[in-house]
């Protein structure tokens, strides 16, 4: 009897050990037009990551644009660059255990799905929101001097965004909340087997 709890206690010790030694690297990839809540989606869903106890690195788009792809513009050619120099960085961070957040447009097929095959741990979003409500938002007034022809090869207006056929999840921030958005990343996250489903802690 009193050789049981000890044991117990170690081999719980001891699994939970190798969980957090064996957590497995994956990229969460947003892709969706500008202002469709990318990075509001990938700033909420990163301290989720890190509360269940992962190692978490973000890369925004934005962010990647002021540093690592500065200089490079929005031709199809400037854009692949940016995706795949985005895809190389994720692909690292993966291979190390590391959970990978990224949200850029990627408006093409093909070069997201060059990411998909190079990272393989991979679960796109698909973030959809129709170009009139986009239009509303506006954030950044970008639409608006899209529309007006003031800005060339502006994804949804004048330069295409090609839809995910079969991401891991849409989420659709016209119609969802939030909150729901970020449930749907997270129940799939749980059901892939990237996020371990929270267990309450037995004392
Ligand atoms: S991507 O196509 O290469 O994936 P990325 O996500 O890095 O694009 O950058 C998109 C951001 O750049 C937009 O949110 C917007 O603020 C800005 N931007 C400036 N010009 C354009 C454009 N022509 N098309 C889309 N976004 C643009």
């Amino acid at each position: 009897m009193y050789m049981v709890m000890p044991l117990l206690r170690t081999n719980n010790k001891t699994r939970r050990e190798s969980i957090e030694l064996e957590q497995k690297g994956f990229t969460v990839w947003f892709t969706g037009l500008s202002g469709a809540g990318k990075t509001t989606l990938a700033d909420k869903l990163e301290p989720i990551l890190r509360e269940r106890g992962l190692k978490v690195e973000k890369l925004d788009g934005d962010v990647i644009r002021t540093n690592l792809s500065k200089g490079l513009g929005f031709s199809k050619e400037d854009r692949d660059i940016n995706i795949r120099r985005i895809a190389f960085v994720c692909d690292l961070l993966t291979r190390n255990g590391v959970a990978v957040i990224t949200s850029a447009i990627s408006p093409y097929r093909a070069v997201r799905d060059e990411a998909r095959e190079t990272i393989g741990e991979f679960v796109e979003v698909y973030v959809r929101c129709s170009i009139p409500e986009l239009t509303r938002r506006d954030v950044k007034g970008l639409y608006a001097r899209a529309l007006a022809g003031e800005i060339n090869n502006f994804t949804g207006v004048s330069d295409p965004y090609e839809e995910p056929l079969n991401p891991e999840v849409i989420v659709d921030s016209e119609t969802e909340s939030e909150e729901e958005s970020l449930g749907k990343v997270i129940a799939r996250l749980e059901e892939l087997g990237y996020l371990p489903a929270q267990v309450p802690v037995t004392a």
